[in-house]
């Protein structure tokens, strides 16, 4: 099992079903969690799980669309003594989140700006704040690690049919914002190296959570595993990322797909 003790580890979007169960891995592995995420219901369940900020369990609200918000967060688990040497830009928005379960799913065509933009900025822009407070704050003091999370669909378009008459669709900025976090980790490899600190990717393949049987076939049928992932599957590489033994590598992306970018 991966050691993960001395890591303080600052994870964005924490309350999500990926968030969720690296928070619950690592906390089993022996870190501090600085769990944060948009106020609501996933934050309230995530605080219950673990009892509040009890132990090695930490919960701050963070909008990563806020720059305020994101520098003062820093300041705030600095004042508190729960400064990271491991952070995870992991906040995003799904489609699902961006239009409402259940509601119409614009194609291109109909896509508006404000959309687009959204997504950017929360994909994108607030992992570059993140980023950039980073930084500002932890890099140069002492050894630090950044991983972003991209997806299956950074570097591959979608399979645009497996959508067909499912609630949820494939959004261009999705993509574009991920191919983007996947150009700020190369970026930063190199601007970061002589003082200390690793940046890598991880980009995810489809993971299961509660999708029709339909569209676990259609999906089955892209992945080279043959089925979708369990949230546990890609928990087990991001905790050798946030790891020590993850210290050579910088500037990687590291896809977890089941062989979906390979065929
Ligand atoms: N689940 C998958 O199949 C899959 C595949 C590839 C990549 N990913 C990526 O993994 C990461 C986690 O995905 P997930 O499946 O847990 O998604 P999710 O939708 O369950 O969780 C995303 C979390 O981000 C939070 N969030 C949204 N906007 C935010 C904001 N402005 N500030 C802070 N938090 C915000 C949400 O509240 C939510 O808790 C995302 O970056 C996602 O793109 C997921």
């Amino acid at each position: 099992m991966t050691d993960l003790k001395g890591r303080t580890v600052f994870i964005t979007g924490s309350g999500g079903v990926l968030g969720s169960t690296y928070v619950r891995r690592m906390l089993a592995s022996g870190a501090r969690v600085v769990a944060s995420d948009l106020p609501g219901e996933r934050a309230e369940g995530l605080k219950e799980r673990h009892g509040g900020n009890y132990g090695n369990f930490r919960f701050y609200e963070l909008d990563v669309t806020d720059e305020a918000a994101v520098e003062s967060t820093f300041m705030q688990m600095r004042g508190d003594g729960w400064e990271p040497n491991v952070v995870l830009n992991n906040a995003a928005v799904t489609g699902e989140l961006l239009m409402g379960r259940g509601q119409d799913f614009p194609d291109f065509a109909n896509t508006r700006t404000e959309d687009f933009e959204k997504v950017i900025r929360t994909n994108l822009t607030g992992a570059f704040m993140v980023a950039r407070q980073m930084d500002r704050d932890i890099v140069g003091r002492y050894p630090a690690t950044l991983i972003n999370v991209a997806s299956m669909y950074a570097l591959s378009g979608p399979h645009h049919a497996i959508y067909d008459g499912m609630p949820f669709k494939n959004f261009s900025a999705y993509g574009v914002s991920k191919a983007g976090i996947h150009g700020l980790t190369v970026w930063l490899a190199s601007y970061w190296a002589e003082r200390q600190a690793t940046v890598n990717t991880i980009a995810p393949g489809a993971v299961f959570n509660d999708h029709s049987e339909e569209f676990q076939r259609r999906v089955s049928n892209l992945v080279m595993a043959g089925r979708m992932a369990r949230p546990d599957e890609i928990a087990d590489v991001m905790l050798f990322l946030a790891s020590e033994a993850a210290g050579y590598m910088t500037g990687q992306l590291v896809n977890v797909d089941g062989g979906y970018s390979a065929w």
